[in-house]
């Protein structure tokens, strides 16, 4: 069947350090929605990370590998940009909490601002990731709390490399 529109092309952007549940629930919904979807890696150098942007797009490419219109990719400098270089019209972002909305909306209008013709939507993971962000897995999983459930298996499994090699003192 052919598209009666240009395939509709929507950039997901964030740190993803490291990939969690939330954004795989996030990523499939997109997928559902969208003819191509793109998870854009942020490559900022300010951070300082648990996992190298190759690592991080190796993960989120390991976890999509059978999903062909989930593309992984990074990007530098602004989202807006990249997106017009990849004729993205869509940003998609996921919305947890009421204490997101404040940043989001910011962020949303200002891109708005800069690219009126890109559009932002917002969506809701499901209930139980509603609670989980990359921030609080690492401090968690650093400090020997269970993740299990919260992070896809293949990031799990690099977590727990990690941490050993920081044990062993090698991070
Ligand atoms: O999920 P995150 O880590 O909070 O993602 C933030 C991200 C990457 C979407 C945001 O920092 C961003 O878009 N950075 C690129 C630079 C840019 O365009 N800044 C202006 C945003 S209004």
């Amino acid at each position: 069947m052919s598209h009666p529109h240009p395939p509709r092309i929507a950039i997901y952007p964030g740190s993803f350090d490291p990939l969690t549940n939330g954004h795989v629930d996030i990523i499939e919904r997109g997928a559902r929605i969208f003819d191509q979807i793109i998870v854009a890696v942020l490559a900022n150098v300010e951070k300082t990370p648990l996992f190298s942007v190759d690592e991080r797009v190796a993960l989120i490419q390991d976890v999509f590998k059978s999903r062909p219109n989930v593309q992984v990719d990074t990007f530098e400098g602004l989202l807006v940009d990249y997106a017009q270089r990849k004729n993205a019209s869509v940003l998609v972002r996921g919305l947890r909490a009421v204490s997101d909305f404040e940043y989001e909306f910011q962020m949303a209008l200002m891109n708005r601002h800069l690219a009126p013709g890109i559009e932002t939507v917002f969506m809701m993971p499901a209930e139980q990731y509603t609670y989980i962000s990359s921030r609080l897995i690492k401090e968690v999983f650093m400090l020997n709390g269970e993740i299990d459930g919260l992070v896809p298996p293949v990031v799990e499994e690099r977590l727990r490399a990690k941490r050993a090699g920081r044990l062993a003192g090698r991070d």
